[in-house]
């Protein structure tokens, strides 16, 4: 493994994005355009070369870098910086009818023909060589160009190839890991239904034509496409390593739409450790009838986190779209002033960056009526343009902030790739309320609401930072977890777990008698039975003086060690706790048997918070929970991002005279209004 050094040397907050002139080579006025119409849009930064790799090698060992020349000697003359992709995300047509065994098999054990993207087979021999090849031309030719800021590794890795080179591959890992048929064959528990493995080329990955139903073997496949997909990956930046040492690397991530949860096809956490550089394409249905801008805000949010904490560092945003896109089931563009709070947002979460996709809308194929910076008409007029210059503007006004971190936060929620496939596979409970995502998102709520710092950590991530960690549905657990938590909860900190949690351990298999014991004893109570509920069906949980709906999943518990805090009101166990507080070592560990609804929650959190002293880093009072306070800063000076989300006006009230950064002028103590979707901005001296 290449042990990632580079660092991002950032000129500026960057502005810009995908550029594609290789589709507009037969109109050499529009790339002109291109180059003067940039400046005017604050645009500093331009992602050049996914999908070029037809343009850049037309024919196997032919080079035409003419083009991508040009776009360098361009970018340099307006001071601006340039991402460069490697090409692997698009093959060209002679690399597939040459080598066809870069074609992907899917689980059917269909090889695809030539066409689309993002579908190449990671294990293929030949497509390794050649991406190899590719990238060390492009490092050769364009590895000290001053404006190279960065390399994009191929584009949203994703997806797996079934074909006999993977299968070999996945044997030669499975074996790795188990040594045994006989561990093989107790960690997917073959014995059920008579499939005991008796060779190990008998081994094949999952298929709805041959095993799905083998929990094990469909969650070591899952880590196997992530090993695979990161093994290609490292074979793919080995030139650019070996050659440009000192240009980071990042991989554009991606982002689950409408949920805004992370791409489930790859383990994120672990790739990221890969990466010098987290990025991520941003897409949130901005505008849609199902939930308010807020709302969608808090998911944005808590997805940016999730980010950040990949490395506990600035991120960037590597794609978005300025307007509209085209693949949501509804495309509308993004309202007036939205794209400024959602670029100002994400600058406010800890990216550096609004990149968006594409620069020039296409003129024809697949995407040509995504948005873009510019569109169809080619005129500044337009509002996107206008828009997308304010927000240039704006981002020139707040270069500072590339140097200052998200402040550090005390609250940790658990997020677990293999828990959330583990979970997704489980047949069991019901069908279409786990949603582990979107409780995770509930729980994140009250933080975000209440401006309180908040990270989305992997459970392999130090818990020393924090004195909160919030770990739901954890239904997939292994001890080494167990033990951090545990240990954690001992030493003082404070926990707080949920149903469906500790059900069976790192290969899937059902926790047995008593085990896992140090959770049990960690929350103090053991569960006995889930009771899962129709849609329609509720119960209640009793907590303080009110009663609060629970739905979808409620718990019966034996308590051993713990206080009651609530207990059901209905069913045949009316009366049995519901929310429970242990005292483990100096710590306290919370479990809630019930989902219940937000407001439960966050009385919950409101006396969590108070007890640990959890605050606003600045605290500003503001009327509404539609308007967020994010701070970036260090010990000398902090900037406090106030947005409102809201749509209609909201106010907040300044303590003391503040001056705002993009307006550039001093805000009076007292009462301040913002409009919808409105973004303050104000700058501080920490003296
Ligand atoms: C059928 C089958 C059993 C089992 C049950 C589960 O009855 O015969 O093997 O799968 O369904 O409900
Ligand atoms: C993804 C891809 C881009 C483009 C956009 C459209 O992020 O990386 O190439 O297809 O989606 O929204």
């Amino acid at each position: 493994m290449t042990v990632p050094k580079a660092h991002l040397k950032l000129p500026y907050l960057l502005h810009g994005g995908d550029y594609n002139p290789d589709q507009w080579q037969a109109y050499p006025q529009i790339i002109d355009q291109d180059f003067t119409m940039m400046p005017q849009a604050g645009v500093n930064t331009v992602t050049v070369g996914v999908f070029s790799w037809a343009a850049l090698e037309p024919e196997e060992g032919h080079y035409d870098f003419g083009w991508l020349d040009q776009v360098f000697d361009r970018v340099e003359a307006m001071n601006g910086r340039v991402i460069l992709a490697t090409p692997s995300g698009a093959r060209p047509h002679w690399l597939a009818d040459r080598y066809p065994e870069v074609l992907r098999t899917d689980e059917y054990g269909r090889q695809a023909l030539f066409g689309g993207r993002h579908n190449h087979c990671f294990t293929a021999p030949s497509y390794r060589e050649q991406t190899q090849q590719i990238n060390r031309k492009l490092a050769e030719r364009y590895g000290q160009r001053p404006s190279l800021l960065l390399w994009h590794i191929s584009n949203e890795f994703g997806g797996e190839c079934h074909c006999d080179l993977c299968q070999a591959a996945f044997r030669q890992w499975v074996q790795k890991k188990y040594q045994t048929l006989a561990a093989v064959n107790e960690a997917w528990w073959t014995p059920f239904w008579g499939h005991t493995l008796t060779a190990w080329d008998q081994i094949h990955s999952p298929s709805p034509i041959g095993d799905t139903n083998l929990k094990g073997l469909n969650l070591d496949w899952r880590r196997f496409v992530t090993d695979q997909t990161i093994d290609f990956y490292e074979n793919e930046i080995q030139p650019l390593r070996e050659l440009t040492p000192e240009i980071p690397i990042t991989t554009n991530f991606m982002t689950d739409t409408p949920a805004m949860m992370p791409f489930h096809g790859l383990d994120y956490q672990k790739f990221a450790t890969h990466l010098d550089v987290i990025s991520w394409d941003s897409y949130p249905a901005w505008g849609n009838d199902q939930e308010s801008t807020a709302d969608l805000g808090l998911k944005v949010a808590m997805i940016n986190d999730y980010y950040r904490s990949l490395k506990q560092q600035d991120f960037l945003i590597m794609e978005s779209s300025p307007s509209l896109v085209n693949w949501h089931p509804f495309n509308r563009p993004k309202r007036p002033g939205v794209n400024r709070l959602a670029g100002l947002q994400n600058i406010a979460s800890g990216s550096d960056s609004m990149l968006y996709f594409q620069w020039r809308q296409s003129r024809g194929a697949s995407e040509m009526f995504h948005g873009a910076v510019v569109d169809h008409h080619g005129s500044t007029a337009t509002r996107t343009f206008q828009e997308v210059s304010q927000l240039g503007a704006d981002l020139k006004q707040l270069a500072p902030v590339r140097q200052l971190p998200h402040v550090p936060a005390r609250v940790a929620l658990v997020f677990d790739y293999d828990n959330m496939c583990a979970l997704a596979d489980s047949e069991a409970y019901a069908d279409t309320t786990k949603q582990y995502w979107q409780t995770l998102q509930q729980h994140y709520a009250y933080f975000w609401r209440h401006d309180i710092p908040i990270d989305v950590i992997s459970p392999q991530a130090d818990l020393a930072p924090y004195q909160l960690v919030l770990d739901p549905m954890h239904f997939l657990m292994d001890q080494a977890w167990i033990d951090k938590v545990a240990d954690f909860t001992q030493a003082g900190g404070t926990v707080v777990g949920t149903y469906l949690s500790g059900v069976v351990d790192e290969r899937t298999l059902a926790y047995l008698g008593d085990q896992p014991q140090r959770l049990h004893e960690l929350y103090g109570v053991q569960t006995t039975e889930v009771d899962t509920l129709y849609p329609h069906q509720h119960n209640g949980v009793h907590y303080g003086d009110q009663t609060y709906p629970a739905q979808d999943y409620c718990e019966v518990i034996t308590n051993q060690t713990a206080s009651v805090l609530a207990t059901y009101t209905a069913d045949f166990y009316a009366g049995q706790p519901a929310i429970t507080k242990n005292q483990y070592g100096a710590g306290t560990a919370y479990y809630l048997a019930a989902r219940t609804d937000a407001a439960c929650l966050t009385a919950l959190y409101h006396q969590l918070a108070t007890e640990l002293d959890l605050h606003p880093t600045y605290p500003l009072a503001k009327a509404s929970s539609d308007i967020s306070i994010q701070v970036r800063g260090d010990q000398n000076q902090r900037y406090l991002f106030v947005m409102n989300f809201g749509e209609t006006a909201n106010t907040i009230n300044l303590t003391q005279p503040l001056t705002e950064v993009l307006s550039n002028r001093t805000y009076p103590a007292g009462a301040q209004e913002l409009a919808p979707y409105q973004v303050l901005v104000f700058h501080e001296l920490i003296k």
